[in-house]
């Protein structure tokens, strides 16, 4: 009686543990598969991507976003949900019809991003509203400590030959943008995709990820979080 006592006891501190782990569960359609092919598009996404999107019915059809993303989409600087704001909208579109495919698995998101939903038209709309609304704040940032090192890793490594010297990505190749993104939100997902536990994952990606240690993963994290956003980047260069 007293030594199950004691397993029990044990095993608390695993279970609060995992309450907060993210979803691990791999995507049975995602990268691990035998037959993934990054970015193999479904029908709706090409269908979404020819849509033109009209941000104001963006705005409009994001209320059901709010609730986690907040109203300027801006997310939680705590990094549970992602900031989507500045986002290219060729990654909203990919992201949100992948995680409707079931190649991106986010059980959190789901009943209110499937086509119960959001219409096809409306994903276009919000991923225009998305990348139009321009609120620049404060995001969450990582210690502070580990920049340098940050910045070492991400160059060496040949993570700007993607998303970029200054984390904006590339909307063509839809490349998300990482600078200013939450810390939190950037580690899990790193995490994840070095498990490949993130379905959508560019496998060359997770070649690289796969050996990061923990360190390696925190030191990128507070680098792209202490970015400059991508779009204040632009600013001195393009006089806009
Ligand atoms: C119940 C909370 C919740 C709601 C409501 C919600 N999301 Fe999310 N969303 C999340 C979480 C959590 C994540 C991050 C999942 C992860 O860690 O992989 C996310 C991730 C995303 C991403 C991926 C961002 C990236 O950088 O890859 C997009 C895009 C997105 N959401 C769009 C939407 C849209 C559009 C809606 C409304 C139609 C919506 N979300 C509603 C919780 C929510
Ligand atoms: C071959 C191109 C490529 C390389 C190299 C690459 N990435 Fe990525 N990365 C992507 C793509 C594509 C995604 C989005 C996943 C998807 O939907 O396909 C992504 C997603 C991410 C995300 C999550 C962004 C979000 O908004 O959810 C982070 C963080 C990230 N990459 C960091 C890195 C780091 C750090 C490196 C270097 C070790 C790296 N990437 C190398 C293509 C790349």
């Amino acid at each position: 009686m007293r030594s199950m006592l004691i397993v029990a006891l044990a095993l608390l501190p695993v279970c609060a543990a995992l309450a907060d782990a993210p979803d691990t569960a791999a995507s049975p359609r995602g990268i691990g598969a035998k037959d993934y092919v990054w970015n193999r598009m479904t029908p709706e996404q090409v269908e979404v991507l020819r849509k033109t999107g009209d941000a104001a019915r963006g705005r409009e059809a994001f209320r059901g976003c709010r609730g986690c993303h907040r109203s300027d989409g801006f997310g939680r600087v705590d990094g549970i949900y992602p900031k989507l704001t500045g986002q290219h909208a060729a990654v909203i579109i990919k992201q949100v019809t992948d995680i409707r495919a079931g190649v991106r698995i986010n059980p959190k998101m789901e009943p209110f991003s499937s086509d119960h939903a959001v219409s096809p038209q409306e994903i276009a709309d919000i991923a225009a509203f998305l990348a139009a609304e321009t609120t620049i704040k404060e995001n969450g940032k990582g210690p502070g400590d580990q920049v340098r090192v940050g910045e070492q890793i991400y160059t060496q490594r040949g993570c700007f030959k993607c998303h970029g010297r200054r984390g904006e990505g590339n909307e063509e190749k839809m490349y998300p943008a990482v600078a200013a993104q939450h810390y939190s939100y950037l580690l899990r997902e790193m995490q994840l995709i070095k498990l490949e536990a993130r379905g959508n994952s560019h496998p060359d990606m997770v070649t690289v990820l796969r050996d990061f240690s923990t360190a390696d993963l925190e030191a990128v994290a507070d680098y792209l979080s202490r970015m400059p956003d991508h779009r204040q980047a632009r600013a001195p260069e393009g006089g806009k």
